[in-house]
Parts: C-alpha cells; structure tokens; sequence
C-alpha cells in the first residue's frame, strides 16, 4: 500500500477513536498529542473539556510554541474545564480534512492556511495575491486593525466553523532542485508546487511556470522524485521540513505573505460561557504578536543553520519582475469580486495613512 493511503487510513482511525474518546467523556489523554495541563489546578466540577487542535507541521514551529502556552493558559484560566490537545506533523490528516472534521464537529480546531477558508469565503482569496503586502509588520497590522477583519471573520459562521484568529506565517520565496531563480525569466518550463487553489494556479502560469497543487506533506517526496521542480513557502517551513535536502536553491522572491487561521468548530465556540469565552477570545488575540515575535527570533537562526557549501541561497533576485508579471492577474481577481475588492481596498487604505 502507498505510504500516503496508509497515512490517510491511520489518521481516520485516529479521528475515530478521538470520537469515541469524547463520547465516554472528559480528561483523557489520547493519540499522540501534546496536552498543556496546568500545574495543579482542577475543573471545579471535576470534568475538563478536551478539544482536539490539528497541526500540519512540527513541533519546532513558531506557531505550536505559542499554542502549547495559549492551551496552558486558557486551561489555568478556566480553572481546568478546557484542555487543548495539540496534534501536530498531520496526525489528523492534511489541512483540507481538518478543516472538514471541525465543520462537522469531528474535532474542535484546526491551524490551516488561507486557502481554506477561501474556499468557502471569497474574503480571504485577497490575501491568496501576491505582493498585497509590502512587510510582513504590514500584514500584521492590517490583522490587527482594520475594521474589515471583523466581517471576514464573520463570514465563515455560516460555514461551521468560527475564526479564532490571524496566525502570522512569514514570507514565502521559491525553492527548487536543480538551478536557483533570480528573475522571473528563470520560471519557465519550472512545474512548482503551490497550495490547493485557483489563485496560485494563476500566480504560477504568470510568472511562467506551472502549478502542481498539493497538501504539505506530499512535497518533500515529489520534489525528491522529480514529480515538481520545487516548491514555494516561508523559511521555517522550508529548514523545519527539510526541504533543503531535496531542493537546495533558496531563491528569496517574497512574493507572498499569506497567513494562517486558528480555526473552532461552531458547536465548540458556541459552548463556551460569556465569561470563558473573553477568556478564549483574549488568548487569541495576543497569540498574532507573539507567533510573530517567536517567527522573528526563530528565522534567522535556522536560516544560518542551512550548511552553505549544500545549500545556495540567492537574495538578490529581481522582485520588479515578478511584480510585473502578476499585476495584470491580481487586477483581473480584485474587478472580477467585490469582496476580493473590499479587502484590497481597505488594504490600500492603511497602507496611504
Ligand atoms: C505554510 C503555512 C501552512 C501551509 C504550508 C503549505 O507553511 O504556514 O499552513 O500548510 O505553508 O504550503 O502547505
């Protein structure tokens, strides 16, 4: 059998038993996830809630980090009637099955990346184009500020699931096996990995390349086998995941800063009391800074990691080009959609404050 079927079929069993877990009640530990217990406190009526949180990558990450502490301190503030188990390295299955599992109440919550949410809600496809964002700071404030959050946010209710809230997840650059890019000319005839959507279809046909759209845990055996000529994401992931074993070129381009959503089912949001609900909604908030200051400390120190003489890293690559080249598409995706509009608008809007 495959490896990727046998994962697939190990990580429905997984899903099967957590249900069952859930069934017989609260407390207990199960698969291999991380709980984040307090030191020592107890629910008061004894029972702890356990929900289940899917993670697509390691432990290492920036994001795991600050969830393990989110978990501990929602649990201390609750006074232990809320665990969050975290369950990384898509133990779960990829994003697009999490994503289905918290809608339909399978497990609680999920980090997934934007296009998932997009593709329920066409909000988030502003996010999906590239160079919206000129710094990630940028990015993170506009998460922070702008009023539009709020009804993109709201959007995904009728869908399920609820918006937790804005995960920081870097800048991502080209990287590939065999030859290094330093303008858009070096696209051509390059079949790049991308995530599951149209846009990034579009995004690599621009620049003159091809997309093959796949979930993350595929990549690193198709760029190994020669099935893609690379892929495309953030530093951490690139050093975290090893894809620097099979496709040595880093090639800084920047051309997307796309964020990830920490994402909770309906029912489970829609259980909380007022008053652990602010608790939750507080914790959520703070987590977008400190993922962000966890990334900053992070990134430089696994990039020098990277061991030169194997690994060619190329920054001075020609950004104007691959701007030039997307500029017609990403006009075509704001006329052709009021809500893609509305964001890259309100985009614009903080950006000429
Ligand atoms: C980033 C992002 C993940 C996403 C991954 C991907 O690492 O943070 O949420 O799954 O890219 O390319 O699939």
């Amino acid at each position: 059998m495959k490896s990727k079927t046998v994962k697939k079929l190990l990580s429905a069993l997984l899903v099967t038993v957590l249900g069952a877990s859930m069934l017989v009640g609260c407390g207990g530990n199960a698969g291999s996830a991380a709980g984040s217990k307090g030191e020592g406190k107890k629910a008061a009526s004894g029972d702890t809630r356990v929900w289940r949180l899917a993670f697509n990558q390691t432990e290492d990450h920036p994001q795991y980090k600050v969830m393990k502490e989110l978990s501990k301190e929602f649990y201390e503030a609750t006074d232990g009637r809320y665990e969050i188990q975290l369950f990384p390295n898509e133990t779960l299955g990829a994003q697009r099955e999490t994503l289905e599992q918290v809608q339909s109440g399978v497990i609680e919550m999920s980090i997934v990346n934007n296009t998932h949410p997009g593709s329920v809600s066409d909000y988030f496809k502003a996010f999906d184009m590239p160079f919206l964002f000129d710094s990630i700071d940028e990015a993170v404030e506009f998460a922070k500020t702008s009023p539009v959050m709020e009804e993109i946010k709201d959007s995904t209710v009728q869908y399920g699931f609820h918006i937790a809230t804005y995960l920081p997840a870097g800048t991502r650059s080209m990287f590939t096996a065999k030859t290094p890019i330093k303008s858009v000319a070096d696209m051509k005839g390059l079949k790049i990995r991308t995530m599951e959507s149209d846009i990034y279809v579009n995004m690599m046909d621009a620049f003159g390349g091809s997309a093959t759209p796949m979930a993350m845990g595929e990549i690193y055996t198709a760029v190994q086998s020669g099935v893609v000529s690379g892929a495309e994401n953030n530093e951490i992931t690139y050093v975290n995941s090893k894809y620097y074993e099979v496709a040595p070129y880093w090639s800084q381009t920047n051309h997307l800063i796309v964020p990830d959503w920490l994402l909770i089912s309906n029912d489970a949001y829609d259980s909380l009391s007022e008053e652990d609900r602010a608790v939750f909604d507080k914790l959520c908030a703070e987590a977008i800074d400190k993922v962000q200051t966890q990334w900053d400390s992070d990134v430089k120190a696994l990039m020098d990691s990277l061991d030169t003489s194997k690994v060619t890293i190329t920054k001075d690559v020609d950004i104007d080009s691959f701007k030039k080249a997307i500029e017609p598409v990403n006009q075509e995706l704001i006329n052709k959609n009021s809500n893609i509009k509305k964001v890259y608008d309100a985009v614009q809007e903080m950006k000429n404050k």
